[in-house]
């Protein structure tokens, strides 16, 4: 149920400070003139973001620990599977899905600006399209449709985060990425792209969608423990797909923007496309402790925070 809930998000990354401003050695800088990732001028931001951990799952990474395997065992509640059924779903899944490292480049030549677009009321009539798409990457979440929003929401879409319940059609070039919360959701990816079985998750799920399987990415449960214990302290039972896309955009771009998150100016929580959201301050995710720490790396300086009210 919590699997549908839409965390209202959009959020861009934005590239930091000037790289010969930093007096530290050792940690990588951009060429965007500020780059986030000088995060150890911060120490608020350096408690909760460690560059070892990597959003995307190679196959080499979904070799989890225990610990982490059990943590994660623990968000299929009954449905719970063991290590070896785990181990040969993944290994056919990196039979479909490319192994490949990505978005480890960054570095004094790199300025990768990226915009997070959730989903929230407060885009309507923003106008916030031209710079939404201005950005190297366009990372959306769940259904959020472009087509017809264009003037406020923009119309690239580099990066489509999905699971399952919420999963629909994108198109050749944009990176399809699947928070995968149990053993059914990586059923359901390869299904999708081989004999299309899967047809139901906690609610029914499609068992067939268009993306470019060269493009498709799922996101490491080690990264999603780590975002639950060291950004949200474990609040919530486990994070939201919106939250778990901003951290995300903080490791691999260095620039963020935020767009679409939060409730709009009468303080409604529906979706710039109209449909009645979901309840998304109760229940599994610690909403208002998301919401805080958003507002909070807004405050320091570490993403670019827009709601135009
Ligand atoms: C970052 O995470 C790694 C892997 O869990 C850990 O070994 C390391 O101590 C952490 N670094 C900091 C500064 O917490
Ligand atoms: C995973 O770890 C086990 C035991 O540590 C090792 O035997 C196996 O080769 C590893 N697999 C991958 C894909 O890294
Ligand atoms: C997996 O780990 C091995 C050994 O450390 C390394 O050679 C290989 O490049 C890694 N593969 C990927 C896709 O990261
Ligand atoms: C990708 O999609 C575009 C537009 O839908 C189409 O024009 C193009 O031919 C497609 N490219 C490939 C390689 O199929
Ligand atoms: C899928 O993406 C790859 C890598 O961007 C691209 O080379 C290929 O043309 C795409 N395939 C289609 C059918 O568009």
């Amino acid at each position: 149920m919590s699997r549908k809930t839409e965390f209202i998000i959009v959020l861009s990354i934005s590239c930091g400070l000037l790289y010969m401003e930093s007096n530290s050695i050792n940690i990588p800088q951009c060429t965007c003139g500020h780059c986030h990732v000088k995060k150890h001028k911060d120490s608020w931001f350096s408690k909760h973001f460690n560059a070892s951990y990597h959003p995307l799952m190679t196959s080499n990474s979904s070799n989890v620990s225990t610990e982490t395997f059990q943590w994660w065992k623990r968000l299929q509640r009954r449905h719970a599977s063991g290590w070896n059924e785990y181990r040969k779903t993944v290994d056919k899944l990196f039979e479909i899905i490319p192994n490949k490292e990505l978005y480890r480049d960054e570095g004094p030549d790199r300025c990768r600006v990226c915009s997070v677009v959730g989903n929230s009321g407060n885009l309507k009539n923003s106008r916030y399209g031209p710079l939404i798409d201005l950005s190297d990457f366009v990372l959306r979440i769940n259904r959020g449709p472009t087509e017809g929003f264009e003037r406020d929401v923009g119309s690239k879409t580099t990066h489509r985060i999905i699971y399952p319940e919420s999963a629909i059609d994108v198109d050749n070039s944009t990176h399809l990425v699947m928070f995968p919360f149990k053993l059914l959701d990586l059923e359901w990816l390869i299904s999708v792209f081989t004999t299309h079985t899967v047809k139901r998750g906690n609610t029914p799920v499609k068992s067939t969608i268009k993306a470019n399987l060269s493009l498709v990415t799922v996101a490491s449960p080690s990264f999603m423990k780590y975002v639950h214990e060291q950004w949200l302290e474990k609040h919530g039972f486990y994070p939201s797909t919106g939250f778990m896309t901003v951290v995300m955009a903080l490791h691999i771009c260095d620039k963020v923007r935020l767009f679409g998150f939060g409730a709009d100016k009468h303080g409604n929580w529906d979706h710039y496309f109209g449909k009645t959201p979901p309840l998304y301050k109760t229940g599994q995710h610690g909403g208002t402790f998301e919401y805080n720490t958003i507002k909070e790396l807004h405050k320091r300086n570490k993403i670019e925070f827009y709601r135009r009210w």
